[in-house]
């Protein structure tokens, strides 16, 4: 049995929710591997809309067994009332599962990602504030807290009160900001313990018993290769492995048996927060991609940046992630452009180049565009591939042709059922 991995190719919110969703059908087990609740996952299915910030889409299905990994940061309270949202809402949750080993975000590291923000000045990462960033670097530095150890009261206590004296020193002394007080934060953290306490497990027995038992599993990516520690546009990256190399590190699954890897792309790119993005669309055809696809952050609601496709980093993505699919998202976005452009290379000290640099170089790169003739007819729902205008078909044609990834997915709308299927499953 041979699992799938599901990630993001770009600056993330490419519709990951969505593709999840859709192939958590035929899986059996989906699993998160990375990042917190900086994600926003949609899914609209039978008309309903959730948004899923650290509960694997896959749970809108009875009987799907869905696990959070060790590679994933999780603020007990914002799970706890993730949990209770999806409770209220029927969804059953028996088979959420979550990893002892998986770190915790605890209220002073939101205070923390706030006060570096606003300490950078003009230097601003744009974080989405939920604390991520630092709680992987005690993760790194070893002072963090995990989901294990708020299920021990007698030791919690403890640990919560070394590592407090840490934070605390840098809260009052760096930032000159008033203290957690240590007993209230214990007795806030204690009482979300009783909630959390019966979902969790050791995920590497988990999976691997599912494996052999042949049962399907898929990883559900969060964010966006571009926003890989190391591979991304660092500084302005998250702080985790959000590509297909993060599963095994993040859940305890060895990578011998992944090798189906399909990587989600939506049809322009949109970066929400700072840094570099090239193909950025500042006037008029930016605001009209922003409204036409609602481009507004699930978690913070803040406006997404949008622009034009950007071919060099989805080869990138696509190479450095050993994709083996794509699937391209909001297509009917584009509807209603009579040209659309495509960055195909980058100029950089006079010379052509179809890669893209790196970020080192990214600032002093010009992108190059190839116009393409758009569309104006509605494609909103389209099922089949040939009905949609010739236009659009050469549009997917050509970025396959460019990428030499196929693209077995075409998205033509939010809901579960607006999707075209080029390939099977
Ligand atoms: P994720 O973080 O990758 O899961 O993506 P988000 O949920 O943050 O953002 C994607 C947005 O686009 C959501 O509002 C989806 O409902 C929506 N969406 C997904 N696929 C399509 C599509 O093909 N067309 C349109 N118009 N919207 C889509
Ligand atoms: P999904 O899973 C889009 C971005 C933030 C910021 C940078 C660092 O919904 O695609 P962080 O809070 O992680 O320290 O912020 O990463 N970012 C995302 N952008 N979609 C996401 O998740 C993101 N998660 C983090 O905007 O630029
Ligand atoms: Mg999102």
């Amino acid at each position: 049995m041979s699992h799938k991995i599901l990630i993001g190719m770009q600056w993330g919110d490419e519709g990951k929710g969505k593709i999840t969703d859709l192939l958590a059908e035929e899986a059996d087990v989906v699993v998160r591997f990375s990042g917190g609740n900086n994600a926003g996952h949609t899914v609209i299915a039978e008309g309903q809309k959730y948004e899923l910030h650290l509960i694997p889409s896959g749970i809108l299905y009875p009987k799907k067994l869905c696990l959070i990994g060790s590679g994933v940061v999780i603020n007990p309270r914002s799970l706890v009332e993730e949990m209770s949202g999806l409770k209220k809402r029927g969804i059953a949750l028996d088979n959420l599962h979550l990893s002892p080993e998986a770190h915790l975000v605890l209220p002073y590291h939101l205070r923390l990602d706030n006060l570096e923000e606003e300490n950078k000045a003009g230097d601003k990462i744009g974080t989405t504030g939920r604390g991520i960033g630092p709680a992987y670097a005690d993760k790194a530095a070893r002072r963090g807290l995990r989901v294990g150890d708020l299920l021990s009261r007698e030791s919690f206590g403890k640990k919560l009160e070394k590592s407090l004296s840490y934070h605390n020193a840098v809260l009052e002394k760096v930032y000159r900001e008033p203290a957690f007080d240590l007993q209230q934060l214990k007795v806030d953290l204690l009482s979300l313990a009783e909630e959390i306490r019966p979902h969790v497990t050791s995920l590497p027995p988990l999976l691997w018993k599912s494996h052999r038992e042949n049962r399907q599993i898929l990883f559900e990516g969060a964010q966006g290769a571009l926003l890989d520690l190391d591979f991304g546009t660092y500084p302005y990256v998250t702080s985790s492995h959000p590509g297909a190399g993060g599963v095994s590190s993040g859940t305890g699954f060895g990578p011998r048996y992944l090798n189906e890897i399909l990587g989600v792309a939506k049809a322009y790119l949109t970066r929400v927060g700072r840094g570099p993005f090239p193909t950025e669309l500042s006037g008029e055809q930016g605001e009209k991609l922003r409204e036409k696809g609602q481009e507004f952050g699930v978690t913070t609601g803040r406006p997404r940046r949008c622009g034009w496709l950007d071919l060099p980093a989805l080869r990138y993505a696509a190479m450095f992630n050993s994709v083996t699919a794509l699937a391209l998202t909001k297509l009917d976005v584009l509807s209603g452009f009579s040209e659309i452009k495509v960055c195909t290379g980058y100029k950089i000290n006079n010379s052509i180049t179809d890669r893209l640099p790196d970020s080192f170089q990214l600032k002093n790169a010009q992108p190059v565009y190839q116009t393409l003739t758009g569309w104006e007819q509605d494609i909103s729902g389209i099922t089949n591939f040939q009905e949609l205008p010739s236009e659009a078909r050469h549009y997917v044609n050509f970025i396959e042709q460019e990428t030499g990834v196929k693209i077995n997915l075409v998205s033509t709308g939010p809901d579960r059922k607006e999707i075209i299927h080029r390939q099977p499953l």
